[in-house]
């Protein structure tokens, strides 16, 4: 297992109570509904979602394209099989069969044949670091003319500061095995610039902020939630506490509650242009 299939099949979730899960599920599918918003897939088009993950988003993205096809790309091989036979059991046969799989790392080139009608992601291009031009444009190469891109991307809050500054460092390079250890490190004008310097044209960029404090004050939140459009937490729970001790658990959340702290909450950047 892979880190990827550790964190979406087991450590997405880990130690959350069943409402946390069900409110995360919940700003996914929000967060989707945003994406294909900007996408505006016709029925025969072909639509490619890279970073599919566990497939989640497959059988929504099969509905909006009737006739046509989805793209599903993953880099991790044991997530691109557990989203085909997740997907088997979803939808028609005939659904299932209108997806073409790619196992690959999205910084590498696509197949040359690869013509969508759009491209879209959720949580993957946060990752693409100093990659994400070339990705930009690998992406551009593989869209028809006028084609669509819509992602939805995390960034620190306090960019470029992902973690709390008032952790001490022992605890901080422990929570950073768990989730900070993933490296998204884009912050707002990272994704910006990359876009401004794409060849993608009709660049817009929403950015929404959202305190993930695990003990934040329902003032705190209450602020962040007036800025914000998307609805919902993402709920990190206690995947972040995932192999401290009780006592580290304790001192841990002590200080996520300080104000301080709030550079590890996390922003939302929703992405879209055409080629
Ligand atoms: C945080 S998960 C998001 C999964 C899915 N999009 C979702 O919303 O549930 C990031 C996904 O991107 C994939 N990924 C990360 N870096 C990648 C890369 N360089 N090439 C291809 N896939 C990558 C991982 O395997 C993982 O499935």
């Amino acid at each position: 297992m892979d880190i990827w299939e550790e964190w979406l099949l087991e450590g997405r979730h880990h130690g959350s109570s069943a409402q946390e899960r069900q409110t995360g599920l919940q700003f996914i599918e929000t967060a989707r509904q945003a994406v294909e918003a900007e996408l505006r897939l016709q029925p025969g088009q072909t639509v490619l979602e890279v970073g599919c993950g566990a497939g989640d988003w497959l059988p929504r993205l099969l509905a909006a394209t009737p006739g046509g096809g989805v793209v599903a790309l993953d880099g991790s091989a044991g997530l691109v099989e557990r989203a085909r036979q997740s997907l088997e059991t979803r939808v028609p046969a005939a659904d299932a069969a209108r997806v073409r799989w790619l196992c690959q790392d999205l910084r590498a080139p696509l197949p040359s044949d690869l013509r969508v009608h759009a491209a879209c992601g959720r949580s993957v291009l946060q990752y693409m670091g100093t990659d994400l031009p070339a990705v930009l444009r690998t992406l551009h190469g593989a869209l028809l003319p006028g084609g669509r891109i819509g992602f939805f991307e995390a960034t620190p809050l306090d960019d470029p500061a992902p973690v709390p500054r008032a952790m001490p460092e022992r605890l901080r390079r422990k929570l950073e095995a768990n989730w900070w250890a993933l490296p998204w490190r884009m912050g707002v004008a990272d994704y910006w610039r990359a876009l401004r310097d794409s060849p993608f044209r009709q660049v817009r960029m929403q950015h929404s902020q959202q305190i993930s404090l695990l003990d934040a004050t329902p003032e705190l939140i209450a602020g962040v939630q007036a800025t914000r459009p998307v609805a919902g937490e993402p709920p990190l729970g206690e995947t972040l506490l995932r192999g401290l001790s009780p006592a580290e658990a304790e001192e841990a959340r002590e200080c996520f509650s300080r104000a301080e702290a709030i550079g590890v909450a996390v922003s939302w950047c929703l992405l879209a242009a055409e080629a």
